[in-house]
């Protein structure tokens, strides 16, 4: 009986990994007195959602073992340092505390926030972003993209629209966002101009954050993507807890700096029980325009490493190519100008994933346990 349950066990796995619950060592204890299963797992580095969901896959399929009469699950997390956001000077939106706040009035239609996020900045988390949105709304999908890089906000002048200004709805209570390549776009850039000092910017991203999540009428959306300042420090933690993110993208481009910041990125986001939908790897290769052949730019398989250790698959992988940055820098995204090109393409293929494990139809009917662990399967 007790090889038989530890099979069980070691036929699950463990959330974002290779490894079975057993392999992974996540198995504690197990014991078994006249059919009461009693399992201790150690599930630190999982999201609470999907905690929850394992848990109920563990007790279905023991229950339905035979001479099995009780389940009982134990879970233990080990303590990850917390992050005071009640002792955070001037940044904290919501007033402190951890707790994901409930999705605003504005935000009501909103169904999923999608945050593109890098450790590092210059990797190309913009132009991901912009791409990203630009590829989910080719699939179908009713996006906006919201620019909160205090750092560079980009997003305006890689949509073209680098000098517009929002509007004000009809009641005079909200902005009304601006549309590009039938996105609906907001940036901290169209309210921030050049010359503001960066010490400036710390304080008015917290408000302004505020404004553009709470304050903007962004109608019905199935995904607004969030292009987050780049690191990985107090601010960006607390902009991650003051929205109620559904998952996030991280870009990193293969070079070992980068994917340094890019394994903080990723602590980041499950100190804060935000899944990680995935990595995409950013100027990876380079694809030779006469002959078609891939070369590896630096550093090959360094992202693959990261990925297996965190359990956060690659699910992109964009080449480095003068269409993608000329494109960005001259305001004709290659996605929506050249939607046939093997560069959309990619892009392409980086919204699939990501729509894959975000789904946008039916979206109500989904049961919300089972949606999110949808973002952990492999
Ligand atoms: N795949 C790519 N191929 C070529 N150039 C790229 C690619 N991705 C980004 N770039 C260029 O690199 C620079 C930085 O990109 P950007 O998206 O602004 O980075 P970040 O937002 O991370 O600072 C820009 O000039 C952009 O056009
Ligand atoms: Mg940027």
């Amino acid at each position: 009986m007790y090889d038989d349950i530890t099979a069980l066990l070691d036929s699950i796995p463990f959330p974002g990994k290779s490894e079975s619950l057993v392999g992974s060592q996540a198995l504690k204890e197990l014991e078994i007195e006249d059919g009461e299963v009693t399992v201790v797992l150690n599930l630190t580095g999982v999201p609470r959602s999907a905690r929850h969901a394992l848990e109920d896959q563990v007790v279905e399929l023991l229950q339905a073992h035979e001479g099995v009469k009780d389940v009982y699950v134990e879970v233990e997390v080990d303590d990850l340092p917390q992050y005071d956001a009640a002792n955070d000077p001037g940044l904290s939106v919501h007033g402190g505390g951890a707790a994901k706040p409930a999705p605003k009035k504005a935000l009501a239609d909103v169904k999923h926030l999608i945050a593109v996020a890098s450790g590092k900045g210059g990797v190309g988390k913009s132009t991901v972003a912009v791409n990203l949105a630009l590829a989910m709304k080719a699939r179908g999908a009713k996006v906006g993209i919201v620019d909160i890089d205090i750092y560079g906000p980009s997003v305006p002048i890689q949509l073209g629209v680098p000098g517009a200004k929002p509007g004000v709805s009809a009641d005079q209570k909200r902005f009304t966002p601006v549309e590009a390549y039938g996105l609906k776009v907001m940036s901290i850039g169209f309210l921030v101009d050049d010359d503001t000092p960066v010490i400036w910017r710390g304080p008015i991203v917290a408000s302004v954050v505020k404004q553009f999540l709470d304050d903007v009428d962004w109608g019905a959306l199935d995904y607004l993507v969030i292009d987050m300042p780049p690191g990985t420090g107090d601010a960006q933690l607390t902009l991650t807890q003051s929205a109620p993110i559904t998952g996030a993208v991280i870009v990193t481009t293969p070079s070992e700096l980068a994917l340094v910041d890019a394994v903080k990125g990723l602590q980041m986001f499950r100190k804060v029980d935000t899944p990680v939908i995935g990595i995409v790897e950013n100027m990876s290769h380079y694809v030779c325009p006469e002959c078609g052949h891939h070369s590896s730019l630096f550093n090959e398989g360094g992202t693959a490493r990261i990925s297996e250790k965190f359990g956060a698959s690659v699910i992109a992988s964009i080449p480095i190519d003068t269409e993608i940055q000329r494109g960005g820098d001259h305001g004709k995204p290659v996605t929506a100008v050249r939607p046939d090109s093997p560069q959309a393409a990619a892009f392409l293929t980086l919204a699939d994933a990501v729509i894959e494990k975000v789904p946008f139809e039916a979206q109500e009917k989904a049961e919300k346990k089972g949606f999110l662990s949808n973002l952990f399967k492999r």
